[in-house]
């Protein structure tokens, strides 16, 4: 077995379609479908689809800050036995998200304009069990600052007084400073130019390789996911349709829909991150059925079964 530190399985999730003026109670969004994946302890994994397609709403269940409908989550501390996070008590809950720290794509909508870069890190930190008092914690604020590439004497600015990419490391070192296991970067660098982008990869890079942390990478960028992960799985309305290493999905890549996004990315069209590939309904075959060019009446009948194509690379396709 694998030593992993998240593991979800069948993981679902649907919204009630009930915003705007056409409400209906009994029309639902199926965000997530039936997801299943591991991360593994200092591993990064990757979860890769154009816009719509649940990744957001995936981290959010591993989080708890969505309900998962159905599915399981279990968390495996250090040398500890694996919890299941969906019956955590308060305390256990509370414990879990100082380890499991998410990174969100938009830095300036996630940092309070009002506060100092010091008081931003250490908000939730100060509540926390490990709180050192605030003459330590400020040194280890100083600290992860020069680790993210910023002046420790801008802990004292406020967040208008920095660029974009500056932002997000504000953003990374919020979630380092209570030594997280897990990062979750949700479109970290989506909002950002290419340059910087790189920066801000090559950053994360250096926090994975010196502090042994486990990554949930989540983009629409399958090129810029297989640099950066490990493993990766390719979502499509809701559902995990291909899962590989990264190296083997560049170098094979089997379904359709990941060819595309491989395309995709070449051309800079998925780059738009723009189109929903939501289903209203509850999927009876394959998502990809509509799109894809080599469809079948077999491929309309049922969800296409997980098959195995070796070195740890699956695939959800009924083509030979
Ligand atoms: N809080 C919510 N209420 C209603 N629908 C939602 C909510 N969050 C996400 N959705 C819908 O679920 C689908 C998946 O969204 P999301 O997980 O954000 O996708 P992604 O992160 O891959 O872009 C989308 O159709 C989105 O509109
Ligand atoms: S199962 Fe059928 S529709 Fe789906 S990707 Fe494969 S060939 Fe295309
Ligand atoms: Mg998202």
């Amino acid at each position: 077995m694998s030593d992993y530190i998240i593991q979800a399985e069948h993981l679902t999730k649907r919204f009630t379609l009930d915003a705007g003026f056409f409400a209906k109670q009994d029309r639902f969004v199926y965000a997530v479908n039936d997801v299943s994946f591991e991360i593994e302890r200092g591993k990064t994994y990757g979860l890769v689809g154009e816009s719509g397609c649940g990744k957001t709403t995936t981290a959010r269940m591993l989080v708890r800050m969505y309900k998962a409908d159905g599915g399981d989550i279990l968390y495996k501390p250090k040398n500890s036995e694996e919890l299941n996070v969906l019956k955590m008590n308060r305390r256990q809950l509370k414990t879990y998200r100082e380890k499991i720290k998410y990174v969100f794509q938009d830095p300036s909508r996630s940092l309070n304009p009002r506060l100092t870069v010091f008081n931003i890190l250490t908000a939730s930190y100060r509540y926390s069990s490990t709180w050192p008092g605030k003459k330590i914690a400020y040194n280890e604020a100083a600290h992860i600052m020069e680790e993210v590439g910023l002046d420790p004497l801008d802990l004292e600015k406020r967040p208008s007084e920095f660029s974009g990419g500056q932002r997000q490391r504000i953003s990374i070192a919020r979630s380092l400073i209570m030594k997280p296991e897990v990062m979750f970067c949700d479109e970290v660098v989506s909002a950002l130019d290419v340059s910087v982008q790189s920066q801000i990869l090559n950053l994360l890079q250096d926090i994975r390789e010196k502090r042994a942390i486990s990554f949930l990478f989540i983009a629409h960028d399958l090129r810029v996911s297989c640099y950066f992960c490990d493993t990766i799985g390719v979502m499509y309305r809701g559902l995990i349709v291909e899962e590989a290493p990264a190296a083997e999905l560049y170098k094979t890549a089997f379904h359709p829909y990941t060819k595309l996004l491989f395309e995709g990315s070449e051309n800079s069209i998925s780059n738009s991150n723009g189109e929903i590939k939501t289903t209203l309904e509850s999927l009876h075959g394959c998502p990809f059925a509509h799109r894809c060019p080599h469809a079948c009446t077999k491929c309309i009948s049922q969800i296409p079964e997980w098959k195995n194509l070796g070195n740890g690379h699956k695939v959800r396709c009924i083509l030979e």
